[in-house]
């Protein structure tokens, strides 16, 4: 429709299919760069159903010089770059650091490279709230400094989130936005599409919504003696369509060339903070599941409490999250329910 082109690296993953989802729902059309190393490509055909269109899709690793190189003088008119693809599991980031700094790093610097080389100067990175670490002010906003990263994941947002800074003021006509997303979390309304944790999951909301279909015994609580009112720990939930429609609004910013700054940083949140027991009953009370969960120690490296301040997104980027925890829990289990197959 507005016959725009939108690169989305990481396009089949979970924030990137929502994403996808929505451009295509603006009347963008979007080619995805995935080596399906966390997704499947059976998304694809999800997205089509959901927006009745087909975004164009080429399966390589963004690491891979040649192949980028390549893709950019196929599609040449790529007005923007959604930059999604990276590792993402923080314990597994301590385990294999370099794993993490080979694809989050050179992925990177290979695309940015490739951009600069034809001529493509719109991007939007995916950050995160890891890289204020345990602010010293709540809510927590974006000229809090950075915290010392508590994982090697962590610092790759942090070093990119420099990388792309020093790039952009090389190069006046570079435009970057860094979203730093606080915890995405829920599915699409449709329960097409929506979180595929591989394996045992790390976050939350996953193992909550297994443990209420029985693919795990227990959710495990980690800590009940923070300094917080129930003395779980805090955090903001955001729903991951509102997410995604932050994409949008970033990219339609740079576009229209409305960005007041070569480079712009948004917190993404919804500006509430909810404690892992709110969580676990408001679950309960949407769903009517009863959730097994017993308390143990905190996990290591977890913060206590981090929340976004969330008025320079509202009023400079004109985005706000609109869904309330309840709906966006029961996505999350509409969309778990939908995979393993349980009727109601
Ligand atoms: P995801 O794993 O579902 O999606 C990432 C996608 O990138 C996957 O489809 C994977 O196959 C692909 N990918 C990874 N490395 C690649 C490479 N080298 N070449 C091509 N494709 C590659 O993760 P997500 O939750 O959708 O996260 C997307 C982005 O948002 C990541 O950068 C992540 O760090 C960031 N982020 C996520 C969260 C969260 O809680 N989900 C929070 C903050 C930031
Ligand atoms: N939690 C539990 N039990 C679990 C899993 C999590 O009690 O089985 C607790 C955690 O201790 C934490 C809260 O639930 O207090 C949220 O934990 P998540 O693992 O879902 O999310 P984190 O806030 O630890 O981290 C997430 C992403 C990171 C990202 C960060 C940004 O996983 O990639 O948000 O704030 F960097």
């Amino acid at each position: 429709m507005n016959n725009r082109l939108i690169l989305v690296t990481g396009g089949t993953g979970y924030i990137g299919s929502h994403t996808t989802v929505e451009l295509l729902n603006s009347g963008f059309d979007v080619v995805i760069i995935d080596n399906l190393s966390n997704s499947d490509k059976e998304i694809l055909d999800r997205i089509e159903k959901i927006t009745g269109k087909r975004p164009y899709f080429e399966q390589f690793d963004i690491c891979d010089e040649e192949k980028l190189e390549k893709f950019f003088n196929i599609y040449k008119k790529v007005d923007a770059v959604i930059h999604f693809a990276a590792f993402k599991a923080v314990g597994e980031s301590v385990e294999k650091p370099l794993m993490y700094y080979q694809n989050n790093l050179v992925g990177l610097m290979n695309l940015l490279n490739r951009m600069i080389q034809f001529n493509v100067s719109n991007l939007v990175f995916s950050s995160s709230a890891t890289v204020y670490g345990q602010p010293d002010k709540l809510p927590v906003n974006e000229q809090a400094p950075f915290k010392p990263a508590d994982s090697p994941y962590g610092n790759t947002k942090q070093i990119a989130e420099e990388i792309i800074r020093d790039v952009v003021k090389s190069n006046p006509e570079f435009f970057a936005i860094s979203l730093r997303y606080f915890n995405p979390i829920g599915a699409h309304p449709s329960a097409l599409i929506g979180e595929l944790p591989r394996g045992v999951p790390n976050n939350l909301v996953p193992f909550i919504t297994q443990t209420a279909a029985g693919v795990r015994d227990e959710l495990k609580v980690f800590g009940d003696d923070y300094n917080t009112p129930d003395g779980s720990a805090i955090r903001d939930y955001i729903n991951v369509v509102d997410l995604a429609k932050a994409h949008v609004v970033s990219i339609l910013r740079m576009i229209e060339k409305n960005s007041k700054h070569n480079l712009e940083v948004f917190n993404l949140g919804t500006g509430k903070g909810s404690s892992v027991l709110e969580i676990v009953n408001t679950f309960e009370n949407v769903t009517g599941q009863k959730l097994n969960y017993s308390i143990v120690n905190r996990r290591e490296g977890d913060v206590e409490s981090v929340y976004a301040e969330i008025r320079y997104a509202n009023e400079e980027l004109g985005w706000k999250a609109k869904e309330g925890l309840d709906k966006t829990l029961l996505s999350a289990w509409n969309w778990e329910k939908r995979i393993r197959n349980i009727k109601d």
